[in-house]
């Protein structure tokens, strides 16, 4: 049900900063026709009576409001192989599964299918926000654009330019340097211009896929791009050993430095993975106001290392989440809420039993549970420059609703420790929660699951 023009009586939780988390105990939240949160009351503040009398709508006890979620780096082709393939490095995996399947979307009633599939996967576990990379072909990325207008996400979609014939196989490549930048360019315009887009929900998103598999004719004309259309920009950094050592014996410099001499790493740029970025690069990219998808799962498979977080973020970089389906093998960014708690406890504390103690790990690693909601939800906001991911005036109303009393699943369990805290309970849902709890799911005040 559409909740525009209404006010919703209940509790919500959200995290507007880092470690903070705030619980907006029985608050009313309005919305306004165009699905902006106009107004938060909270208990006990002018207006409460009046407002909470007068709500539309009250949730059931035991439900309770989430921002809905922003995966900020997936590959939407790569949802037919989701959990496949996981045992190859990098460099093998690309070729050896993901470049031909990637190139079936040259067929379109492929493509139509594979979209439509994870596009609705994703709403029901509460995305409610993607940064997508499709593929090369023009036609197919133009379809994911429309499904995901035609279903309700919110999305930033980029064709993908790799056009380097010495790393890209001939069979799933674009033509030329100039075929890409023109390809891009006219994907841009597709997006801006479709007719179902008067609210800008989908964004274009200039996309090399790596420096590895892009010529520098490209990168530099995918930068002037960046510049001249004020695009969002998303690529992968410093992913792996194999190939932030490609980037630096090709350029001489690590990736961000790279990028940036492309004018490429600007205040909408979402650098995917990040692991292997120095202390310098850090400060570049934190200067730039460019961000990190953070994608602990997949790091496991194809970084073999984990991303510093918490050096990152206290040296002032933006950092949000990102499933990067299929290199990460779960399309539910609750599943990399819980790795990223996994992961950074595992830097601080080393993982060879062999070492001393003392030795093992990196201090000062781990994060809190409510560190990790604010990385899935406000961070990615913040990332891609939007107003999303909180319940605060002037943002927009995406959210999910959960339900911790559906039978299914273990989130029930909530219900049994009758003295739990919101605290508490948040936890429960972060680590719990299955797709039947996610019982509604809003972008824009809309409902976009059935
Ligand atoms: N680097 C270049 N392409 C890819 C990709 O599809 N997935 C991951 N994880 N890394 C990449
Ligand atoms: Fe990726």
């Amino acid at each position: 049900t559409d909740v525009r023009g209404r006010s919703i009586f209940g509790t919500f939780f959200h995290a507007p900063a880092p470690g903070a988390l705030e619980v907006l105990h029985e608050a009313v939240v309005s919305v306004d026709e165009k699905g902006t949160i106009s107004r938060v009351i909270r208990r006990g503040e002018p207006g409460y009576e009046p407002a909470r009398a007068s709500a539309d709508v009250r949730l059931s006890d035991g439900c309770y409001l989430l921002p809905g979620f922003v995966d900020l780096h997936i590959h939407a082709p790569q949802y037919p192989q989701l959990g496949q393939a996981l045992d190859e490095p990098l460099e093998v995996w690309l070729q050896k599964y993901t470049f031909p399947l990637e190139a079936r979307y040259a067929n379109t009633d492929f493509a139509q299918r594979s979209y439509e599939a994870l596009v609705a996967d994703l709403l029901s576990h509460g995305t409610t926000t993607a940064l997508y990379f499709a593929t090369v072909h023009q036609e197919a990325t133009r379809l994911l654009v429309d499904i995901c207008l035609e279903k309700g996400q919110r999305a930033l979609v980029g064709k993908v330019v790799m056009d380097d014939p010495a790393t890209c196989p001939d069979y799933y490549r674009d033509d030329s340097a100039q075929a890409a930048l023109a390809d891009t360019r006219a994907f841009i315009d597709y997006v801006r211009a479709h007719p179902n887009n008067g609210e800008s929900r989908v964004l274009p998103v200039v996309t090399p896929r790596f420096i590895p598999s892009c010529t520098d004719e490209s990168l530099m004309g995918l930068g002037k791009i960046a510049a001249e259309c004020d695009c969002h920009v998303q690529t992968h950094c410093s992913e792996s050993d194999w190939e932030h050592g490609f980037v630096i014996e090709r350029h001489g410099v690590t990736d961000a430095e790279s990028l940036d001499r492309f004018g490429l790493l600007t205040r909408r740029t979402v650098l995917a993975h990040g692991t292997f970025i120095t202390g310098p690069d850090m400060d570049r990219i934190a200067q730039r106001g460019s961000a990190v998808a953070h994608c602990p799962l997949s790091n496991v498979y194809f970084s073999s290392a984990v991303f510093p977080l918490r050096a990152a973020l206290a040296r002032g970089v933006r950092v949000g989440l990102g499933t990067d389906i299929s290199g990460g093998p779960s399309a539910s960014l609750f599943d990399s809420v819980r790795m990223a708690i996994s992961a950074a406890r595992m830097l601080e504390i080393g993982v060879n039993p062999d070492l001393p103690p003392e030795g093992r790990g990196r201090p000062d690693s781990r994060i809190d549970t409510a560190t990790a909601f604010h990385l899935a939800t406000a961070a990615g906001g913040d990332a891609l420059d939007l107003p999303i991911g909180q319940f605060t005036a002037g943002y927009h109303f995406d959210a999910m609703l959960i339900d911790t009393r559906v039978p299914e699943g273990t989130l029930g369990t909530v219900a049994i420790l009758a003295e739990s805290s919101p605290e508490d309970i948040l936890q429960k849902i972060l680590y719990l929660a299955t797709k039947p709890n996610i019982t509604k799911v809003w972008v824009g005040g809309r409902g976009v699951t059935p």
